[in-house]
């Protein structure tokens, strides 16, 4: 579920409650009632974590805090981003005791450029040319002249939040973009280099067959040849994998049944998986078929089961005994309406749906906010590169799917696959 993060900045406590009140009873009106008495208390400005939340509808989620100046205000947002869970958007009143709105703007846009801020003036006391220019931007604000409706406050909620949102997801895919173009031209190059290798090799290899000298020499330069094919081969998996990163490659999918494929990637996890995993898998009752490119979605699967494998191992804190338990599902799943998961929207429709679930060391917040980032990783260097899961992202956006986790730390982690249904 993504939460949409609000924090409203008022030194009046009539003013916080009025917007906060705006927001959450815009949402569902049955129960609000009694949800709003509840909420009271902590519309007070006094609190700077906890904050109220209100579901608008089955989908979305408020989390609204209140501020009673700049200054808090600012505390709260570098909190918040330390917390991995960032303020989509700051409702700031423009006169207040210390910071004034603007002042209080100029120092939120130092620490988060993302953020989206309304300003609440009951004066003309600036334009929003003069405040644009004060602040060196003018697409992340906007003025609410006073007094203003309850209604055009939800609006505003509700579509700037959803600009956040959108925004951040631009910003993700241009990332992406930029590293798969970084990664189809290396692909290109080092395929070369590889196809280079392997020719000079098949080329000596064919000399050495025919040489019938010295039997010891012959057999020491053979077993040279094939650890230096293992060695080409290991550079061709790699082309593989930055090939995945690019946007360019088109995949050539067919017909595809993802519990005998899910069957191959358990194989290799016998093999692969460190001993104190214990693994239990559950195929769908009936065939699960999808149009799929194999291979790609095999590379995904055991991406995912290596990461869960090294959250229950290599992950645990020093001294803490390896082990869990990875449990793998396939399954239907009839999706009637929008769904709001916790990293990303899912559209209506019917999917087969591959949870792998782990009982390792979990993520924060914040880690979760990066997982899908090129390059990172919190593991050493042997251990990890980053890109496992940057190419598990594009490979299921190349196959038209969607991907979703739930984590929490020091409980472990599931990770949803969602690809479409494809009739059997
Ligand atoms: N199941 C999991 N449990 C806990 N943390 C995880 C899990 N899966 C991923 N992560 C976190 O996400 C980070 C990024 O994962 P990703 O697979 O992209 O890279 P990596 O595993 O570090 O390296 P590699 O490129 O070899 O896959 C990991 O370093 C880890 O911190
Ligand atoms: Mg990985």
């Amino acid at each position: 579920m993504i939460n949409r993060k609000i924090l409203v900045v008022d030194d009046q406590k009539d003013g916080r409650e009025g917007i906060a009140n705006a927001i959450l009873s815009s949402a569902r009106q049955d129960d609000s009632k009694s949800l709003l008495e509840k909420l009271r208390p902590k519309l007070s400005g006094k609190n700077s974590g906890g904050g109220a939340r209100f579901s608008l509808d089955q989908d979305i989620v408020y989390d609204v805090d209140t501020a009673a100046s700049g200054k808090t205000a600012c505390a709260m947002i570098r909190k918040s981003i330390d917390n991995g869970i960032p303020y989509n958007l700051i409702f700031l009143d423009m006169r207040m005791f210390g910071w004034d709105g603007l002042k209080s703007m100029e120092e939120i846009f130092k620490i988060d450029k993302k953020v989206q801020v309304v300003l609440c003036t009951e004066f003309t006391d600036h334009t929003w040319e003069d405040i644009s220019e004060k602040v060196g931007r003018r697409d992340n604000f906007l003025i609410l002249k006073k007094p203003f409706e309850d209604m055009e406050v939800a609006q505003l909620a509700l579509t700037l939040t959803e600009k956040y949102y959108a925004e951040a997801s631009l910003r993700h895919s241009q990332k992406m973009e930029t590293v798969g173009e970084l990664s189809a031209g290396l692909a290109h190059d080092f395929n070369n280099i590889i196809a280079s290798l392997q020719a000079t090799l098949s080329s000596i290899e064919f000399s050495l067959n025919k040489y019938d000298g010295d039997t010891a020499f012959k057999n020491e330069l053979k077993s040279d040849i094939e650890t230096m094919n293992d060695a080409i081969m290991e550079g061709a998996g790699m082309v593989q994998v930055l090939l995945s990163l690019s946007k360019r490659q088109e995949l050539p999918l067919s017909p595809v049944d993802l519990n005998e494929l899910m069957e191959r990637v358990i194989k290799i996890c016998a093999r692969s998986l460190d001993k104190s995993v214990e693994v239990h898998y559950t195929p769908s009752a009936e065939k699960a078929m999808v149009m799929a490119y194999s291979a790609q979605i095999e590379q995904v699967l055991l991406n995912l089961c290596i990461n869960a494998d090294h959250a229950m191992t290599i992950m645990r804190p020093p001294g803490v005994k390896h082990g869990g338990k990875l449990t793998i599902i396939i399954q239907d799943e009839v999706i009637p309406v929008m769904k709001r998961g916790n990293i990303t929207e899912i559209p209506p429709g019917k999917y087969r749906c591959i949870s792998i679930d782990d009982t390792g060391v979990g993520m924060t917040p914040k880690v979760i906010s990066q997982i899908f980032d090129p390059f990172f990783t919190t593991k050493s260097k042997e251990k990890g590169s980053g890109l496992g899961l940057s190419m598990v992202f594009n490979i299921i956006q190349k196959h038209k799917g969607f991907l979703d986790l739930y984590s929490l730390p020091g409980k472990g982690s599931v990770f949803y696959l969602y690809l479409p249904f494809l009739e059997k």
